[in-house]
């Protein structure tokens, strides 16, 4: 989508803004997250989001993009992406993606999750931990890395390790390619594209004020998908279960800090030998 097109580097000033777009969406996502339950319907947790954003005063930045009809991306099971909420019932077992974005005073954030309803796939479980594993991975990445593509590359090594542990019944994860990661500042999506994969041009330097959502999709079957008639949800091609996760993140001159973690990414990136840049 992006070539070498223009970052909007931010000043730490304008980091801390968008921590608070960050901070809003992390708080509807845990709410959404509490109430993902067999018996709840798709745009009941739609409607619970919107109160959380509406309550700290902040707007959502899907609803209106595109013409999308919604407050949340809710994808479930085959869906990798871009699932409209509505009157679908959540359902044991069910392999449950959410995808939020919010806007305070012009400042985005922008965050997805994905979680398994009780009575799920041993599976499916394994896919949404590879995914969130493989999310972590490349955040981590960012904080030494020379160029973009650390990301994607990191991505595929975490991914080719779970394959190697036996995960996924032995079977290939795919990595879907169609949709990346992006810059995101006044604006949800900006250049740079950030991808789950390895490429031959690594991309844009990392420097500091460069602001990302790093959001990698993987599925447990062939990495191709399609477009529903609805022209938003995105599913598998093979029928195969999709997961979802995705941080905004920001490099500054003394570190990272993942804007849409209440810890700041602290907790994960500590396990991974990464220590989050001393912002407020
Ligand atoms: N949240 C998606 C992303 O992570 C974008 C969703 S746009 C919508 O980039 F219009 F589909 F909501
Ligand atoms: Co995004």
């Amino acid at each position: 989508m992006f070539g070498r097109e223009r970052i909007e580097y931010k000043s730490p000033e304008q980091v801390l803004l968008m921590r608070r777009a960050g901070l809003v969406v992390a708080e509807a996502l845990r709410v959404v997250r509490e109430a993902a339950v067999p018996g709840v319907t798709t745009a009941a947790l739609d409607s619970m989001a919107a109160t959380v954003i509406g309550d700290h005063g902040a707007t959502a930045s899907f609803l209106g993009y595109h013409g999308y009809p919604a407050t949340l991306c809710i994808s479930v099971n085959d869906e990798v992406v871009h699932g409209i909420p509505g009157s679908r019932v959540l359902t044991d077992g069910d392999l449950v993606s959410v995808d939020c974005g919010a806007i305070v005073d012009g400042w985005h954030g922008d965050s997805a999750i994905t979680v398994v309803l009780e009575g799920g796939d041993e599976l499916d479980t394994q896919l949404a931990a590879t995914t969130e594993r493989a999310l972590w991975a490349g955040i981590a990445a960012l904080a030494s890395g020379d160029r973009l593509g650390v990301v994607g590359e990191a991505v595929e090594d975490l991914v080719d390790e779970a394959q190697s542990a036996g995960l996924n019944g032995g079977a290939r994860y795919g990595i879907v390619q169609e949709y990346v990661g992006h810059g995101i500042g006044t604006a949800m999506h900006q250049p740079p594209d950030v991808l789950n994969y390895r490429t031959r041009d690594r991309g844009p330097k990392l420097r500091p004020g460069l602001c990302v959502a790093v959001e990698p999709m993987l599925v447990r079957g062939s990495r191709f998908t399609r477009e529903l008639d609805d022209e938003w949800t995105v599913v598998t091609e093979d029928g195969s279960r999709a997961a979802h996760w995705e941080h905004s993140v920001a490099i500054l001159a003394d570190g990272i800090w993942v804007l849409t973690a209440v810890d700041g990414g602290a907790g994960r990136l500590s396990e991974l030998g990464v220590t989050v840049a001393p912002l407020a």
